[in-house]
């Protein structure tokens, strides 16, 4: 069996487990520790240490951020400390761990995993992937091919970012009811498949648990599914993605 260390860091939890890659399952139980305050490139090594202690892990990590990576570079940092811009965070945990590291962005990890182990597992043709957190992720795709770092999550609706109109943190700040939520969340999906007009839009993210609440205010020309793997989908596609980064490297 192969198995690696999945890593999701997000707005308000760094989450781990290990996978194992031939099947997208998790060994064991996943670990959540709160992202540290000042989500600097430092603090959030020193999370990842203790994730990695916790496993007992001397193998290869798969490490999804929440901005733009590009060549192992994080490019852009919405949510996290400013201070990540620039840095090569794989380059940090190897340094840190010894653990050969690859990065990239949360959305991109949730959507290849469930292309290889989930709900698209047996979709072809155009689809997207929405995550639903702190920000509004997005993953592209046609067939099994992913279009990196799309970003959607900022286009602009009503003057403001998207992913500060329709995300789940707009829920908590706004105390927003389903109802009221799933109504921006809806004209946000109506914007973006006006742009790219995918077959398939799948939502991810913690509320994908709670598709059924919202489902029936949804009216997209789209087929529009929960994520099979709910918010433990950026976990396992780290893996599955260092998986295959480390073996083409
Ligand atoms: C970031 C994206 C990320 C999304 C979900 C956005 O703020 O710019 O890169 O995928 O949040 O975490």
């Amino acid at each position: 069996m192969q198995t690696i260390l999945g890593i999701d860091i997000g707005g308000s939890g760094v989450k781990g487990a290990l996978i194992n890659i031939k099947t997208g399952h998790l060994i064991g139980s996943r670990l959540k520790i709160a992202t540290p305050q000042v989500s600097s490139p430092s603090n959030l090594v020193s999370v990842i240490e203790d994730l990695v202690k916790h496993f007992k892990w001397r193998g290869t990590i798969g490490c999804t951020f929440p901005g733009v990576i590009v060549n192992q570079i994080i490019k852009t940092s919405a949510n996290l400390d400013k201070s990540c811009i620039g840095t090569n965070l794989s380059k940090l945990i190897k340094e840190a761990t010894a653990c050969p590291t690859w990065t990239l962005n949360d959305a991109d990890a949730a959507a290849h995993a469930e292309l290889s182990f989930g709900s698209a597992q047996n979709f072809k043709g155009s689809g997207l992937m929405i995550t639903i957190g702190t920000g509004l992720g997005s993953a592209l795709f046609f067939n099994k091919t992913l279009m990196p770092n799309t970003e959607l999550g900022h286009l602009i609706m009503d003057g403001k970012k998207a992913e500060m109109i329709a995300s789940a943190a707009a829920i908590v700040r706004e105390s927003l009811s389903w109802t009221d939520w799933t109504k921006r969340l809806n004209d946000y999906l109506t914007y973006v498949h006006s742009l790219f007009w995918p077959e398939l839009i799948i939502l991810g993210g913690g509320v994908s648990r709670d598709f059924d609440q919202y489902k029936h205010f949804l009216d997209i020309p789209a087929r529009i599914i929960p994520a099979k793997f709910f918010n433990h989908a950026g976990i396992i596609g780290a893996a599955l993605s260092a998986h295959k980064a480390m073996r083409t490297l």
